[in-house]
Parts: structure tokens; C-alpha cells; sequence
């Protein structure tokens, strides 16, 4: 056959097939979602999330340390409080779960790097991610508490802060106050591109967080729609978000990429709970190989042009990285 450009040519062996990869992935890329829970001696595993777990602040560090020992460096913390109210109060008390976690956290692992989630819909008894006017979710005085829960995170010791409320203005309210306060250097995540998904259904199971009447659709996005997401991420951007979040992330390849290619800030992530729990539900059929799944699904979010990944597979893909099955 009379053929000058065979693609087969690159494929030969492992080493060229590696030599020649468009997508290199790093452990360093990684954030762990983890739950935190009031009360002590605590480690339930997650009925819908096989192999996560809640964890009281007493045995939280036990799983720092594995973070730890198998290379992955960020970590995201969530809060499930033992009381809720209309308001969230517990979001923004100095003694919350989460401000208690983080002061632990850093005493005992001072080199992990810690995210927190800021939203209220854990913290509330209605399970929105504000405050309610009848129905719906008032926006303005929800920005000035997903502020005051940001700033107490910070103050307890939080790295960084990433709010996923989807409130309008909140990347601007959280900047203003922590700059008020003299958090200059702390950077926002903003999950600004959050769609209304039912992939975080485990994760509400999870934080006992799911609206107690009505969905999510007033506040996040239209899974319809593309350029809105676009539009969400450059304002964030003007208001001064650092990182861009883009979530769910298997079924929103096409999102990633066009934000990646919009935007000059790193964009992030996140495969969500109902994402983990599928693969881990198939694997557990026997219908699909777990391992090769969780490889597939990290490289193509970071192909589809993110540059940091959530994933509750974050020590399973370090350690495949350490492997060099992927990288
Ligand atoms: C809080 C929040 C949610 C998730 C991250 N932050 C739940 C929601 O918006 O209902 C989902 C994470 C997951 O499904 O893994 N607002």
C-alpha cells in the first residue's frame, strides 16, 4: 500500500506510547473531598459511597495520614454539623465542625493543603443553600453569610475557600470581606460553573443536604447550556475568583474545554459523588474494571482542558500515577 503517514507508527510500545502523550497528569493536580462530622469516634462509611467515609475531628487524622502517605496534598473539607437551622448558624460559628476540623487538621498536618466547601445547604434545616423568602432563596443577605462563613474558615486556618452556593455576587462579597480582614493572599475557588445535577445525589445522602422540598434550579445551572457557563466563569473572574470550577465532570467534557479555552485562570474539576458512585456500583457487578475506569475518567477531564481534579479516587490515582499506569 502506498501510504507515507501510518498513526499506528507512535503506537508500537509502551515507552513510545508514553513518549508521545498529549496528557500528563500529576498527583500535585489532586483535591480529596472529605467529611467531616460532629460528635467523636466516628468513621461511617457512606451507604451510597462505598469506601468514603464521615469522620468525627478525633479520627479525621488517620486519614490525613494515608492522604499524606500516598502523595496527595489537597484536601477538601466538608462539614456535617449535629444541628441545623433556617440560617445555618453552624456554618459560621467559630466552633462549626468544619472551623474545628481545620484547626486540628493544621496542628497535626501542617503540610496538607486545605480547601473548604462554603455553602450553607448542609448547615440549614430546609437543606437550600441559603436563606429562604417563602420559597425561594434570597440572594443578597446569602452573600453576606457564605462571607462570614468564608472569613471564619480562613480565620480557623483554611488555605483557600471555595464557594459552590451559586449565589449571584458571593465570589465579590467573600473577596471584600476577607480583604477587609487582611486575607489578601487567600485565594477563591469559585465552583462557578455548577450545574443542577442529580450525579450529587450520593453526596446529599452524604451531608443529609437535600432540599427538603423543591430542587436547586433557581440558584445552579441549566444542564442545557454551554455559553452560560462561560458567562458564569468570567464573572466570577471580574468579581476575583482564582480558580474557575467546573462541575459535574464526566458528562461535562465540552464545558471544561470551552471555559479552558475562554479563560486565563487554572480551571478545576470535579467529578462528583454520583460519578464515584457508578463506577463503584458497576465494579461492584462486575461489569466494568474498576481501576481502568477511575484512569479513563481522571485523563479525560484534564484533556478536556482542566489542569486540577476532585475526585474521591484521589489516593487510588496517585498511586496509579506512582505506577506510571497513567502520567
Ligand atoms: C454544596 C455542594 C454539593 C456538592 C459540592 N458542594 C451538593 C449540592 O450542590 O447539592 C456536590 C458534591 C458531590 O456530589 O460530590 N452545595
Amino acid at each position: 500500500m502506498d501510504m507515507v503517514i501510518r498513526p499506528r507508527r507512535l503506537r508500537k510500545t509502551e515507552t513510545l506510547r508514553k513518549m508521545v502523550r498529549e496528557t500528563r497528569v500529576n498527583a500535585a493536580s489532586l483535591i480529596y473531598p472529605m467529611f467531616v462530622i460532629d460528635g467523636e469516634e466516628i468513621e461511617e462509611e457512606i451507604p451510597s459511597m462505598e469506601g468514603q467515609y464521615r469522620y468525627s475531628v478525633d479520627r479525621m487524622p488517620y486519614e490525613l495520614e494515608k492522604l499524606a502517605q500516598a502523595g496527595v496534598t489537597n484536601v477538601m473539607l466538608f462539614g456535617i454539623p449535629a444541628h441545623k437551622d433556617e440560617c445555618g448558624s453552624q456554618a459560621y460559628a467559630e466552633d462549626g465542625i468544619v472551623q474545628r476540623a481545620l484547626r486540628e487538621a493544621k496542628r497535626q498536618f501542617p503540610d496538607l493543603y486545605y480547601i473548604t466547601d462554603v455553602c450553607l445547604c448542609e448547615y440549614t434545616s430546609h437543606g437550600h443553600c441559603g436563606l429562604l423568602k417563602g420559597d425561594y432563596v434570597d440572594n443578597d443577605p446569602t452573600v453576606d453569610l457564605l462571607a462570614k462563613t468564608a472569613l471564619s474558615h480562613v480565620q480557623a486556618g483554611a488555605d483557600m475557600v471555595a464557594p459552590s452556593d451559586m449565589m449571584d455576587g458571593r465570589v465579590a462579597g467573600i473577596r471584600r470581606l476577607l480583604d477587609d480582614n487582611g486575607y489578601v493572599e487567600t485565594p477563591i475557588m469559585s465552583y462557578a460553573v455548577k450545574y443542577a445535577s442529580a450525579f450529587y445525589g450520593p453526596f446529599r445522602e452524604a451531608a443529609g443536604s437535600a432540599p427538603a422540598f423543591g430542587d436547586r434550579k433557581s440558584y445552579q445551572m441549566d444542564y442545557h447550556n454551554r455559553k452560560e457557563g462561560v458567562k458564569e466563569a468570567l464573572l466570577d473572574i471580574d468579581e476575583g475568583a482564582d480558580i474557575i470550577m467546573v462541575k459535574p465532570a464526566m458528562a461535562y467534557g465540552d464545558v471544561i474545554r470551552e471555559v479552558a479555552d475562554t479563560v486565563d485562570v487554572p480551571v478545576a474539576a470535579y467529578s462528583v459523588s454520583g460519578e464515584y458512585a457508578m463506577v463503584k456500583a458497576g465494579a461492584k457487578m462486575g461489569w466494568i474494571e474498576e481501576d481502568r475506569i477511575i484512569c479513563e475518567m481522571a485523563v479525560s477531564t484534564f484533556r478536556a482542558g482542566a489542569s486540577i481534579y476532585l475526585t474521591y479516587f484521589a489516593k487510588e490515582l496517585a498511586q496509579y500515577i506512582k505506577e506510571g499506569r497513567i502520567g
